[in-house]
Formats: structure tokens, sequence, C-alpha cells
């Protein structure tokens, strides 16, 4: 049986990877809007990771007997000042995302919950994964500046991503 404090956890988990994967998906509709293909590939690959993190928190908590409890969703935020703004909230948002990670983690540690600590350390390694790929982006795009020929090889480069979904 899941520990209830740790089961109320995981379900608001669960409605921070929906938020993140709908937050994505409206930035690839920004992209989309500004002609950057590739930036939107890359946006719509990381709405897919997102959804596989929310389903793999719901499927864990299935798992353990535990009840789902499906959160509202708010509407994400639909345009950005530049694709440089738009990848620093997505870092942003990654850092907080870590953060609630943690969170969880130390919880299931307080409630002796073995098995969500052994979840969590998947999802602390795929942050340092998530947080390491923003910073990344936003770092070329430091280095892009006002240059829109640089900014359309890197969205060339974007367009490329295979990453898939886990
Ligand atoms: Fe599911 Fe980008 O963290």
């Amino acid at each position: 049986m899941i520990n209830k404090n740790v089961e109320e956890a995981l379900n608001v988990q669960v409605q921070a990877e929906f938020s993140s994967a709908y937050l994505y998906l409206s930035m690839a509709a920004y992209c989309e809007s500004i002609s950057l293909p590739g930036f939107a590939h890359w946006m719509r690959l990381q709405h897919e990771e997102e959804t596989a993190h929310a389903l793999r928190l719901f499927n864990f908590v299935i798992d353990r007997g535990g009840h789902i409890d499906l959160r509202a969703i708010e509407k994400p935020v639909g345009s950005f000042e530049s694709p440089h703004k738009m990848f620093d909230e997505v870092l942003a948002h990654e850092q907080l995302i870590t953060e609630k990670i943690h969170n969880l983690y130390a919880l299931s540690v307080k409630e002796n919950d073995y098995p969500t600590q052994v979840e969590m350390q998947w999802f602390i390694s795929e942050q340092v994964e998530e947080e390491k790929n923003a910073g990344g982006i936003v770092e070329q795009l430091k280095f892009v500046g006002d240059s829109s020929s640089a900014l359309l090889m890197l969205d060339r480069e974007m367009g490329v991503r295979l990453t898939e979904a886990k």
C-alpha cells in the first residue's frame, strides 16, 4: 500500500508533468508561428517526453495500489519575446520541476517509502539531463544574439533532435 502523503504528492507531480507537456506544446505553436520549424520539432518531442513522464507516474501510483486524482491544467503562456527568452523560461521551468522532484524524494525518505525513492532516482537523473539540455540551448542562443542567419542554422540543428520520449 502506498503512503497517503506520498500518493497525494505523486498526484500533484502527475499534474506538473502534464502542465509541462502543455507548456511545451504551447511553445511549439509559438515556434511554428515565427517560422522556426526546428525549434517547434524540439518542443513537440519535449511535449511527448513530458507526457511520458506523467504517464510513468500515473502507472506507478496504480501499480502501488494507489488512487489517481487528476488535477486541472492551467492555460499555458502562449507568446514569448524571442526564442532566447522562451528558452530562459524552459530552463527556469525545468529547475522548478527539479525542485519538486527533490521534494518528492525527500518526502518518500521521510515516510520510509522505498519504492518511491527508487522511482524518484530515475526522475532525479532525468532532471540532470533536462537542465543540461535546456541550459545548453540557452548558451547557444546567447551566441546567436541578433543574427537571424545563426538562428536559422540553430533551427536546422534543433530540427534533427532524435531523442525518444522516455
Ligand atoms: Fe518531466 Fe522536463 O521534466
